[in-house]
């Protein structure tokens, strides 16, 4: 693995393993009493959110507090970016006082591998650019998936349903899970997961494009449900929230016909009654609770193996599995 996470793109499959892996461990931590260890201590982790975020953000921090690494969170409204500063100044500033590792969420595409080409000594995470990737809630989802089969999941029929096209949780799954070896489909309009994604040249033959909720979610494993990003909509993508419900809405119902033993998976935050419905959101098949702690656990793994890479760990960190 590089120095930085800036997306599962170019990431070996044996990189996912080993964060997998070390992820496996990290939960232990947080069923302690006393939920931190020593690893990253005198570590600095700087938190850079210029977005909104309630589960990447804290899951965040709390893996930094939890490891005892140094932590700061900036957000944007308390950041010199309201005072007009680029975002290149603000982590020049910011790696003026040597951090170790830098966190960063933002709205444009690709400024977390702008900000990594002039950082040369600081790790740079991407924690969602634009519409390009969220590697760490891919790599969640499959430490999810990993716990609740029980192994690293291959093999499987993966439906990602809603809006692929603004989404950065969906790049980076499609990535993943078709690296790990499972089929994916994207389901949704056509304004919404486009065919063109289904050309071997956009994720190799790995996946398939359904614009029929019933045919994408047939017999699927892993069903994956995707909020419609409105704040990234140009245009109108649909004729109203509630003709979008009714044709791709998940429901227990719909389950039950076409999916009945699927496991389902939602990056978080959900709009009831759109894109998932209560009864799945809150039911049995749900793994959204244990996405949140996997959520902690991995982003745990990635500051350690990061720190290891860049020789910034202690010593007992550089195993990752030595927590
Ligand atoms: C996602 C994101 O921000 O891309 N949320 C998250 O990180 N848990 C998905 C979304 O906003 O719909």
């Amino acid at each position: 693995m590089r120095a930085h996470l800036l997306g599962i793109e170019g990431m070996r499959v044996e990189d996912i393993h080993t964060l997998l892996t070390n992820a496996m461990t990290m939960h232990e931590v947080s069923e302690r009493v006393i939920k931190k260890v020593p690893t990253l201590r005198g570590r600095t982790v700087i938190n850079l959110f210029m977005e909104p975020s309630t589960r990447t953000r804290t899951s965040f921090e709390l893996a930094g507090k939890r490891l005892s690494a140094d932590v700061v969170n900036i957000s944007e409204s308390a950041s010199s970016t309201k005072k007009g500063e680029s975002l290149l100044d603000t982590a020049i500033t910011l790696a003026s006082m040597s951090p170790d590792i830098l966190v960063v969420r933002h709205q444009a595409s690709g400024a977390p591998h702008l900000l990594a080409r002039y950082l040369s000594s600081t790790c740079v995470v991407n924690a969602g650019d634009g519409t390009h990737e969220h590697p760490s809630q891919a790599l969640l989802d499959c430490l999810t998936l990993m716990r609740h089969f029980g192994e690293i999941p291959t093999g499987k029929t993966v439906a990602i349903v809603g809006d692929v096209a603004h989404s950065r949780v969906a790049r980076s799954n499609i990535l993943a899970l078709s690296l790990l070896g499972n089929k994916v489909r994207l389901v949704g309009p056509p304004t919404l997961v486009p065919s063109d994604l289904a050309h071997p040249r956009c994720f190799g033959n790995r996946v398939t494009v359904h614009h029929s909720l019933g045919e994408g979610l047939k017999g699927a494993d892993v069903v994956m449900c995707l909020r419609l990003q409105r704040e990234r909509m140009t245009r109108f993508f649909i004729p109203s929230l509630e003709e979008y419900a009714r044709h791709y809405g998940v429901s227990e119902k719909v389950l039950r016909i076409h999916a009945p033993e699927a496991v389902v998976l939602h990056p978080g935050p959900m709009n009831r009654g759109v894109e998932i419905d209560s009864d799945v959101a809150d039911g049995e098949r749900s793994l959204v609770t244990l996405q949140v702690q996997s959520g902690l656990a991995m982003r745990m793994a990635i500051l350690v193996t990061l720190a290891a890479i860049r020789g910034a760990g202690t010593s007992e960190s550089s195993e990752g599995g030595a927590i």
